[in-house]
């Protein structure tokens, strides 16, 4: 049999836990590596951060909180997990957490940091890749944690209503009981809350089917600076009644509003999902093999991944329990396809596979079916990036690209960092022109940092990419917004801010500098 080889999925481990907050705070160096890393030093020091003209927190205002909230949704102590980023980059010096319970909580919190002009930052499931989510000089964080009801799930409709502060995956168990999916997936899905989500407009492995988040949110309700509720529920996908305001709220990243509760379109769950893990020699068989995947598999494509050797194997050393199904390949492929009728699908991604094969694009694989082997293999893609976390301190960009330029620039670097960085490695969303270039090093070292800033952002600008594909500007990024945004448009988001938040006590030192 032709295939038989590709069909013979090898066992893969059982996996670990995804994700896990950071907690320990050790000694103080600039910025740091990996997970067992010292804490970095605060970012008001390390990047020279001018604080806000802002009121500094006081006992009457903690008071307020708690008469407010109730002294258990109200932290001044341990906070370390609060303050720190994802990535352990990004660490502020809050002295304060609020837990609100519902939209009229947050209401109230926002009235009252607008009049006494207190700076916040929202924070979702702190799993950003950007520093947005976490305070840079003494904000007060907003945590969004207790508003984690998904409160209905219409399998007529598709239609679901979530706060914001539900958890990703938890959402979407809900929408499965009733056979429909949430149209968002990503590696931090344990963690991550689907407001953070959509303030981030996240983007994940399956946009190549589903489209992002301005297409999937039907509607949101956001609480403005001055605590007055919008509410711009919709359950229609039909909605042409005036200015679509959701959409200022999805991507925005907490500096307009603090989004509290969302209705999703759901579309139904497959009934028949089969994945193909390939290995291939050259980028040009990638992209060769993209346009074969689009025009043969067509509206059963769900997702086009890629992996580079270097981003795969550094996986595969950190976490000894995943098992790639094939290796010695320059790059891999990971293909979905989702449908209703199994066989069909079987019978075409193996003809797609197949022939692929014959063209001698494709080289080795394996596809399965398997209802637990289609998640082993997600999980070697979704540790990927823990994987590059874990090992060292590395430089992270998620940008788009023309796809025939998509991955030069990883050559690029490696040839401009040299013996300076340990890894210089691509992955990334490819059905959706999004690649995630990664240079690790031990540490955090200023020599690779200048050869790397600002050239990859000017590289992308040349090709007239975007510097921030789907997380998000942050505090990472603002410096560089101007590379994929022009001067009037940076002018007219500073004005739609000042109109929204007057005072600026939303989530400041993010998104414009
Ligand atoms: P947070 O990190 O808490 O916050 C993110 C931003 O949103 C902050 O600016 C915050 O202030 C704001 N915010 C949070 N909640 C609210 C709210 N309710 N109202 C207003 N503002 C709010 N991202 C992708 O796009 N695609 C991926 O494939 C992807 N994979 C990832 C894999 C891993 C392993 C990790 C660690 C991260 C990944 N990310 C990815 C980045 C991150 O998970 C996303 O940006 C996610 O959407 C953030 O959600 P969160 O709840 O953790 O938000
Ligand atoms: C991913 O696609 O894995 C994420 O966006 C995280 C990353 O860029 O590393
Ligand atoms: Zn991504």
């Amino acid at each position: 049999m032709r295939f038989q080889r590709l069909l013979q999925m090898r066992r893969l481990a059982t996996t670990a836990p995804l994700l896990r907050p950071p907690t320990q705070t050790k000694t103080t160096v600039r910025t740091m590596a990996g997970s067992g890393a010292p804490m970095p030093e605060l970012t008001q020091i390390t990047d020279n951060v001018q604080r806000g003209n802002y009121a500094a927190l006081s006992d009457k205002d903690v008071t307020h909180f708690e008469k407010l909230l109730g002294k258990n949704h109200v932290l001044t102590e341990d906070l370390e997990g609060y303050n720190i980023c994802f990535l352990k980059r990004i660490r502020g010096n809050s002295k304060l957490v609020l837990k609100p319970g519902n939209t009229e909580e947050v209401a109230a919190i926002l009235r009252h940091c607008n009049e006494r002009k207190l700076a916040v930052v929202p924070q979702g499931g702190n799993t950003g890749l950007v520093g947005g989510s976490v305070p840079i000089c003494d904000e007060i964080v907003l945590s969004l944690q207790r508003l984690n009801k998904v409160l209905s799930v219409d399998e007529v409709t598709g239609i679901a209503v979530v706060e914001s502060g539900c958890i990703l995956e938890n959402f979407d168990q809900r929408a499965r009981d009733v056979g429909l999916t949430v149209p968002l997936d990503l590696g931090a899905k344990a963690s991550c809350h689907i407001g953070g989500n959509v303030s981030t407009n996240a983007g994940g492995v399956r946009v190549v089917r589903y489209g992002n988040l301005h297409g999937s949110v039907l509607g949101v309700e956001a609480v403005l600076a001055n605590g007055q509720v919008l509410d711009l529920m919709s359950n229609f996908k039909k909605d042409n009644t005036g200015y679509h305001m959701k959409h200022l709220f999805i991507g925005s990243e907490g500096t307009l509003g603090v989004i509290t509760k969302l209705s999703m379109l759901c579309p139904h769950s497959s009934k028949a999902v089969n994945v193909a893990f390939i290995g291939l020699n050259s980028f040009d068989d990638v992209l060769k093999t993209f346009v074969s995947a689009k025009r043969n598999l067509g509206e059963i494509l769900s997702s086009c991944e890629l992996i580079d050797e270097r981003a795969l194997n550094t996986a595969l050393q950190q976490f000894k329990f995943l098992n790639a199904p094939i290796s010695g390949f320059p790059f891999y492929m990971l293909i979905e396809t989702s449908g209703s009728n199994g066989d069909h699908d079987e019978e075409k991604i193996n003809q797609f596979i197949g022939d692929g094969m014959e063209r001698g694009e494709i080289q080795d694989g394996t596809v399965t079916g398997d209802p637990g082997k289609v998640q082993e293999i997600w999980k070697i893609r979704e540790m990927v990036p823990l994987g590059l976390i874990e090992k060292s301190f590395c430089f992270k960009y998620d940008i788009s690209l023309p796809l025939r330029d998509f991955y030069n620039i990883v050559d690029v670097m490696r040839e401009r960092c040299g013996s300076l960085a340990t890894i210089v490695c691509g992955y990334g969303h490819l059905g959706d022109s999004n690649l995630h270039l990664n240079v690790s090093c031990e540490e955090f070292n200023d020599e690779i940092y200048k050869r790397v800033e600002p050239f990859v952002y000017e590289y992308t600008s040349k090709l007239k990419g975007s510097i921030s594909a789907e997380h998000g500007i942050g505090f990472l990024k603002k410096d560089y917004l101007h590379y994929s945004k022009n001067v009037v448009a940076i002018d007219w988001m500073r004005e739609m801010k000042k109109l929204l938040d007057p005072n600026g006590i939303l989530n400041p030192y993010k998104v414009l500098n």
